[in-house]
């Protein structure tokens, strides 16, 4: 198979990440006899640094001709202690979610049985958890009218949906709910909320479309604290954009770190991969940072935009055999776990593509 991917590393740990996710994909053309053809675009503090804009048209242009890509992370701390910057980096990751028509977000969130013990949660109520997330990506308050007013002492952001964007990604939903546990949880807080009380009138028409499928809908508050208590009560969920924002960095810790968990945006036009991390000032430039998200959003890419699967299945059976042999980075590292299995980055993506080539 012959395939473009384009690779936007992004700012701070998104670069050192995003190596490793290539260096995966690499491995695997090469095992499996496909040609992956690999460009990069600029985004983010990167891009603004050298062009003026957090997305320049020239990679928009590179990233609609490309046939999947692989994405970093966006952000730098300049921006973080100015909130008053015109120009900020996540105004790339926005726009081109919108631009691309990425409306659906996919998080698998799913526990190794080796990480059982580096939870801070009891293994008994993690064991066996797998979760399937659909955070819909280009609409809710991240993209409502929004403002200030009585002399900038009154700040205002809009939470708004139509049906339509409700419906398309609870058809999402629902298809993989059919080829799971046929059960769908839809988080909202229509007891409160006008657009949520919108979401769950759409969602329990789309419902009807598919016979099949449990639907359950809950609050967002409540979802927050039964995720915690007891994950395994949840299959496929889908949710808004800020709900499904806070939710699955707090589902994070149900796969042990931010650092395990991967992503896929979908939609209209082609399919992008990222870990749900950011850029992570704190270990920035230091070689610590976990690749494994961006190597789990590497064998998404596979699966979903190329639909490799066995090639996808192989990236995480190295995944795990790698962390069966006790490889750890810091953030999932435990107090047994032997000072020399501890990992740097570049170290842990190699191992990573020895498990492939010796499994393959
Ligand atoms: P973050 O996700 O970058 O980091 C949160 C914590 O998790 C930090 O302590 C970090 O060290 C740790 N962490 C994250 N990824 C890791 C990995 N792969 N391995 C080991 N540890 C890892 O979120 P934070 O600190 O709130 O934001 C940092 C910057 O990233 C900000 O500028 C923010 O705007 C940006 N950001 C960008 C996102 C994106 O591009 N999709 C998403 C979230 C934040
Ligand atoms: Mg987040």
């Amino acid at each position: 198979m012959k395939k473009k991917i384009t690779i936007l590393p992004g700012d701070g740990i998104g670069k050192e990440v995003t190596t490793s996710g290539k260096k995966v994909l690499e491995q695997i053309a090469d095992c499996f006899g496909h040609e992956f053809i690999f460009d990069y675009a600029l985004i983010g503090h990167e891009a603004i640094e050298a062009t003026g804009n957090p997305l320049p048209d020239e990679t928009l242009t590179k990233l609609k001709n490309s046939d999947a890509v692989l994405f970093g992370a966006v952000g730098h701390p300049k921006y973080d202690n100015d909130p008053s910057a015109k120009i900020r980096p996540e105004q790339g990751l926005l726009k081109m979610r919108k631009e691309l028509g990425l409306y659906a977000n996919l998080r698998p969130i799913k526990l190794f049985d080796e990480l059982l013990e580096a939870s801070s949660i009891k293994p008994e109520i993690l064991k066996g958890a797998d979760i399937l997330f659909f955070r819909e990506l280009t609409g809710d308050v991240y993209f409502g009218e929004r403002g200030r007013k009585d002399n900038n002492d009154t700040a205002y952001d809009t939470m708004i949906y139509s049906r339509y964007e409700v419906e398309r990604i609870a058809h999402k939903a629902f298809k993989a709910a059919q080829t799971r546990s046929k059960k769908l949880t839809s988080v909202d807080k229509a007891n409160v909320l006008e657009s949520s009380r919108l979401w769950r009138e759409v969602v329990q028409d789309v419902a009807k479309q598919y016979p099949d499928v449990t639907v359950e809908h809950m609050f967002v508050d409540a979802a927050a604290m039964k995720l915690i208590q007891n994950p395994k009560s949840f299959d496929v969920v889908v949710t808004g954009n800020l709900f499904g924002d806070i939710l699955t960095d707090e589902a994070s810790q149900i796969a042990g770190s931010m650092g395990m968990l991967a992503s896929a945006s979908v939609g209209d036009t082609v399919g992008l991969y990222e870990p749900i991390h950011g850029s992570a000032h704190d270990i920035t430039g230091k070689g610590v940072a976990n690749p494994l998200a961006s190597i789990l959003s590497a064998a998404l890419l596979l699966d979903i935009s190329f639909g490799l699967k066995e090639e996808a299945d192989t990236v995480i059976k190295a995944v795990e055999q790698t962390l069966k042999e006790g490889y750890r980075t810091r953030d999932i590292a435990d107090a047994s776990t032997p000072h020399e299995k501890i990992l740097g980055t570049e170290v842990m993506g190699n191992v990573v593509c020895n498990q492939i080539r010796m499994l393959v």
